[in-house]
C-alpha cells in the first residue's frame, strides 16, 4: 500500500458545496443561492476590466499599492494594514496557516460559513464549534469555550446563513475577553448591505487583537472574479503578506476592483434596493406563512415547520426555475436561504411560495 499520506486533518475536509447554478432542462432559471448581486458589478468596473487586456502580457505588481489606497479612501482605514487576497476566502486561509496548527484550537460558531472549517483542518489545527442563540452568535458561549489553545475566534458579522448580527458592544467585549493569544476575526462578508456599518475598522483600530476581512464578491458584484481584502494591526499583516504569494492578484482584478470601490454611488444604489427588496420579501414570505429573522445582508433564510417542508418547498421552487439554497450543511435543515434578488425575481420567488403554500 502506498506510504503517501495528506497532513492530519485534510483528509476530514468536507469538499465546500457551492450554490447550485443550472436545473437540468430549464433554459432561464432564477439564480437565489449564491449571495451575488443581481445588478452585477458597476459599469467603470466593466470599463476597467475590458481595459486591462491590453496588459495581460504583465506580471501584476505585488504590494497592490493603488487598491490598498483606493479601499482606505473609501472606507476611511489605513491603506499600510490593508492586505488583499483572492476573494476573502484567501484571507482566511493565511490567518489559519499563519496562526493555528497541530494542537491549537479555532472556533467558528453553530452555523458556521464553511472556510472557516476548510481552513482550520488544512492547517492541521481544530476547529472547536460554538452553540448559538435562537441563529444568533453568542459571546458568552465563545467565552466559555475559550481556553489556552485557541489561537482564532471566527464571527461573520452579518452572519451567512442566518443574516443576523452581534451590536457592537457585545462585538467589543467578544474582542477583551479572549485569552492574550487569540485574534478576533470580524467576517464583514456583508457589511455594505448595513447602513452606517464600518465592518469592525474601528475595533481593529482600537485593539491589538481584532482582524476584519471584507469582499468584493458581494454588494460590488464581482464573486466571479475573486478579490477580497483584510484590515489589522500592522504586525498580523506582514505576518498575512510573509505567506501570502507576491503574485496572488492579477492586474484585472487589482484594476476592477479598485474601480468598483471608487464607484460609491452605485454601491449605494445596490444597498438601497438591497434594503427595499429584502423588507419587501421578507413580508411577503412571512404573509404566506414563512417567517424569517430580520436580515441585516443580501439573503433572507427562510424558516419552514420542518425539514420535509423545507425539501418539499426547495423541490417546487426548482420545478418553477428557481434556485435557493438548502442549508442542512449549516445545520438548518428546516429552513431556505433566499439571495434577494431584483424585483422580479423578488416577486418571482415570493409568488411560487405562496403557490407552495396553497395560497396563490
Ligand atoms: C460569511 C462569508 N465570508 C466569506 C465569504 C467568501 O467570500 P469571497 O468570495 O470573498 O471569498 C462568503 C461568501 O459567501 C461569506 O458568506
Amino acid at each position: 500500500m502506498s506510504q503517501i499520506r495528506p497532513q492530519p486533518g485534510i483528509l476530514e475536509i468536507a469538499p465546500y458545496q457551492g450554490g447550485q447554478s443550472h436545473l437540468d432542462g430549464v433554459a432561464e432559471v432564477v439564480k437565489l443561492s449564491s449571495n451575488e448581486n443581481p445588478f452585477g458589478p458597476s459599469d467603470k468596473a466593466k470599463e476597467a476590466f475590458a481595459r486591462t487586456a491590453h496588459q495581460l502580457h504583465r506580471y501584476p505588481p505585488t504590494d497592490h499599492a493603488k487598491l490598498r489606497q483606493a479601499i482606505g479612501d473609501v472606507h476611511g482605514v489605513d491603506p499600510g494594514r490593508v492586505i488583499c487576497g483572492v476573494g476573502s476566502d484567501e484571507i482566511i486561509t493565511f490567518l489559519c496557516q499563519a496562526y493555528a496548527g497541530p494542537g491549537d484550537e479555532v472556533i467558528h460558531t453553530e452555523h458556521w460559513f464553511s472556510m472557516y472549517r476548510i481552513s482550520t483542518l488544512a492547517a492541521g489545527a481544530t476547529p472547536v464549534e460554538v452553540p448559538e442563540r435562537e441563529r444568533v452568535v453568542d459571546v458568552d458561549a465563545i467565552l466559555d469555550a475559550c481556553n489556552e489553545r485557541t489561537r482564532l475566534v471566527f464571527i461573520a458579522n452579518p452572519a451567512n446563513p442566518t443574516g443576523t448580527m452581534v451590536g457592537g458592544n457585545e462585538v467589543a467585549r467578544l474582542a477583551d475577553g479572549l485569552p492574550p493569544q487569540a485574534i478576533l476575526v470580524l467576517d464583514g462578508a456583508y457589511a455594505e448591505f448595513v447602513e452606517g456599518y464600518d465592518g469592525g475598522a474601528a475595533l481593529v483600530e482600537a485593539r491589538d487583537n481584532v482582524v476584519m476581512t471584507r469582499t468584493f464578491s458581494k454588494i460590488y458584484g464581482l464573486g466571479g472574479l475573486r478579490i477580497g481584502w483584510g484590515y489589522g494591526p500592522a504586525e498580523i499583516i506582514d505576518v498575512l503578506n510573509r505567506v501570502r504569494g507576491p503574485f496572488n492578484l492579477s492586474q484585472t482584478q487589482l484594476e476592477t476592483a479598485e474601480a468598483a470601490v471608487r464607484d460609491v454611488d452605485y454601491t449605494e444604489r445596490c444597498r438601497a434596493d438591497n434594503a427595499r427588496l429584502r423588507a419587501w420579501l421578507a413580508e411577503a414570505l412571512a404573509e404566506a406563512g414563512v417567517p424569517s429573522d430580520t436580515s441585516t445582508a443580501n439573503f433572507i433564510l427562510a424558516r419552514f415547520a420542518s425539514p420535509a417542508e423545507a425539501e418539499a418547498c426547495d423541490e417546487w421552487l426548482k420545478s418553477q426555475g428557481i434556485i435557493v439554497r438548502r442549508v442542512n450543511g449549516y445545520k438548518l435543515p428546516h429552513c431556505l436561504r433566499i439571495t434577494v434578488g431584483d424585483e422580479a425575481s423578488c416577486r418571482r420567488v415570493a409568488h411560487a411560495v405562496r403557490a407552495f403554500k396553497g395560497q396563490a
